[in-house]
């Protein structure tokens, strides 16, 4: 089975959209790498602002004809063949694929209000296709929205990123609460929260440290700690560049430390998820 990543967190500014993008195409390096029979992997982008499918594609204004907006509109048996006909190459390596976000989403949700199945509009068409994939990544908005719940929904595994203040991390509970009730109120087994993305980590900061030694002696937080990302300016500009962090400053500590994020899930790939 393809494993779905999705980062969600309901805080807006955490590092989502920047992690989702960097771990997806670093995934598809070291899969090329260790010559896999398909390396490709698969962004979706939920969020009606589009910031992942800007960085990597150099767009955002996808529509009514050719984004995830289209594929929940679908009717249920096209939805797949749809899916497929939406998805576009990345500028940033022809294995990373992205189903594009549009700004048409933000009045999805309500549209779909109250229709029969509308959470599974995401995962239902995606479990048909999802073993074109090696693996999948859904980037979410900060909300709990219909949105983020079709992201769930469609996912294998939860990543939670999340910046060392006070109360990001006293609002982490909330955030495994709702996956978790994803995964009972849903009948979605498969699903669990499989890290937290420590990141904008900055260890001039007491404050962050204190959060982080914390994190990591908490009993159950502690062993879900999959990454620290430190804070570094790369980000900005390779975001601003619509270039990937490994494309733009390999050598840069973001750099670093999101290679060993994806190393450690592309172990986790190929023990099948264990
Ligand atoms: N490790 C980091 N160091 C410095 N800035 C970062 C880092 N990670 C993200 N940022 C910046 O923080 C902002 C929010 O990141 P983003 O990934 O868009 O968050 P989200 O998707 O959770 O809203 C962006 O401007 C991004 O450049
Ligand atoms: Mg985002």
């Amino acid at each position: 089975m393809t494993r779905s990543f999705v980062f969600t967190n309901h805080k807006g500014g955490v590092g989502k959209s920047t992690s989702a993008t960097n771990i997806a195409f670093g995934i598809v390096n070291l899969l090329r790498r260790a010559n896999v029979a398909n390396p490709r992997v698969l962004i979706i982008d939920t969020d009606s602002q589009g910031h992942a499918s800007l960085v990597t594609t150099g767009r955002k204004d996808y529509g009514a004809d050719d984004s995830l907006y289209t594929v929940l509109m679908a009717e249920r048996q096209n939805a797949p063949q749809v899916l497929m006909n939406c998805i576009v190459q990345s500028q940033w390596d022809e294995n990373l694929h992205v189903l594009p976000a549009s700004p048409m989403l933000e009045g999805a949700e309500r549209e779909l209000m109250g229709v029969a199945g509308a959470p599974y509009r995401l995962a239902d068409p995606l479990s048909k296709i999802a073993n074109q994939y090696g693996a999948i990544v859904i980037d979410t908005r900060p909300s709990f929205s219909l949105l983020t719940e079709m992201g769930l929904i469609a996912a294998t595994d939860a990543i939670i990123p999340v910046e060392p203040r006070y109360l990001e991390t006293v609002g982490l509970t909330s955030v495994i609460q709702k996956i978790n009730d994803i995964r009972e109120g849903w009948r979605h087994p498969n699903l669990r929260v499989s890290g937290l993305l420590v990141t904008k980590m900055d260890t001039r900061v007491r404050g962050h440290n204190h959060l982080l030694a914390e994190l990591k002696g908490h009993a159950v937080l502690g062993k879900l700690l999959l990454g620290v990302i430190p804070s570094n300016e790369a980000v900005s500009y390779a975001h601003r560049n619509h270039q990937s962090l490994f494309t733009y400053d390999p050598r840069s500590s973001a750099s670093k430390a999101y290679m060993q994020v994806v190393a450690s899930l592309v172990r986790y790939l190929s023990k099948g998820g264990e």
